[in-house]
């Protein structure tokens, strides 16, 4: 077990810190503590959330949300946090003209085509990727602290990269298959060459794959001591593998103190209860990754004070 917490970051200059887990675990707490721990060092820092229903706003008390915006408590530390309909309205910007040359050169359609390939589920985890590869690439952060969708969400998207390689692919050759007809039917009009389009989307999904693969980017796994949690480490686990992401640790959230366990029957036995996971997930994952614990506190996670709190802990000096 990993009794120095998340201090082992410091001497490994990660530029991406994300965190992955299902609803309610905690990532935002992680990450926002995460996120001052680093603006604290000096570091230039952005606090990013993209879950589709994020709390960043709450647990910071300000508004965050669609705007980068500064937090002046703490020189150098910014946060935004996307929700569902900035991210579409986004996607629709950066990316919705480009589907429709795209479509448009090889199927009968209007521009309609935007607002229904801008539905299809995973569009949103699909340009959060894209934009904090942007804010990634634009060099603007030294680091970028990433709160991701619940777990699901995370792994979707990245499974969603790889099939919208094969798409593009398939994409791809029906048109060169088509060009000679298409030729006749568009000329005159005015386009951008949807293979050279199609070329720019497979560029970008492969940077946001090595960005994701890189050493300096850190996948932590948040989670709960129950069976839910030993389930989903593996799960997990097994999926960013697959992609050559690694997850250099998981974070065990919600564990009763043990001097609160003293106290009373109802703390006893629940502490019991998630020491047995806990124990479990120690001894499927600690030779691969770093366990780290995370107490259950007496107080919510609002406001800067609290998060500070949770850096301590979660960063012991
Ligand atoms: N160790 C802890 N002790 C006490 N309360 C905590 C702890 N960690 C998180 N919380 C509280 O639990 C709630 C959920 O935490 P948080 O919002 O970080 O979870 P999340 O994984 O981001 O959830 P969601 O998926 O809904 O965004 C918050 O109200 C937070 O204050
Ligand atoms: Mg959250």
């Amino acid at each position: 077990m990993s009794r120095e917490g998340l201090s082992f970051l410091d001497d490994e200059k990660p530029r991406i810190v994300m965190f992955c887990g299902k609803g309610g675990v905690g990532k935002t707490t992680a990450a926002s503590a995460t996120a001052l721990h680093f603006a604290r060092r000096s570091l230039k820092t952005l606090l990013i959330s993209t879950d589709p229903t994020p709390s960043l706003s709450d647990i910071l008390e300000r508004d965050v949300s669609g705007n980068i915006t500064p937090i002046e408590e703490v020189p150098g530390l910014e946060a935004v946090e996307l929700d569902y309909d900035t991210v579409i309205d986004m996607w629709k910007k950066r990316f919705g003209r480009e589907v429709y040359e795209v479509v448009s050169s090889f199927l009968p359609v209007d521009e309609e085509i935007i607002e229904y390939v801008a539905g299809a589920p995973g569009i949103d985890e699909e340009f959060a990727l894209s934009y904090v590869y942007d804010l990634y690439r634009g060099g603007g952060y030294d680091l970028i602290v990433w709160d991701t969708a619940p777990a699901g969400g995370t792994l979707s998207l990245i499974k969603l990269q790889e099939k919208f390689y094969r798409h593009l692919g398939d994409a791809a050759r029906l048109y060169v298959r088509v060009k000679k007809a298409l030729d006749i039917l568009v000329k005159g009009r005015e386009r951008r060459d949807p293979l050279g389009i199609i070329e720019e989307w497979r560029r970008l999904a492969e940077n946001v794959l090595s960005m994701l693969r890189d050493e300096h980017t850190k996948a932590f796994l948040v989670t709960i001591p129950e069976a839910l949690g030993v389930n989903q480490t593996r799960r997990v686990k097994r999926e960013l593998d697959e992609y050559g992401i690694k997850v250099s640790g998981v974070i065990v959230n919600y564990l009763v103190p043990e001097e609160e366990a003293e106290r009373s029957e109802f703390n006893r036995k629940r502490r019991e209860m998630q020491l047995r996971y806990l124990k479990e997930i120690e001894s499927l994952f600690s030779d691969e990754l770093r366990v780290i614990i995370l107490h259950l506190l007496p107080f919510e996670v609002k406001g800067l004070k609290a998060i500070g709190e949770v850096e301590r802990r979660l960063f012991p000096s």
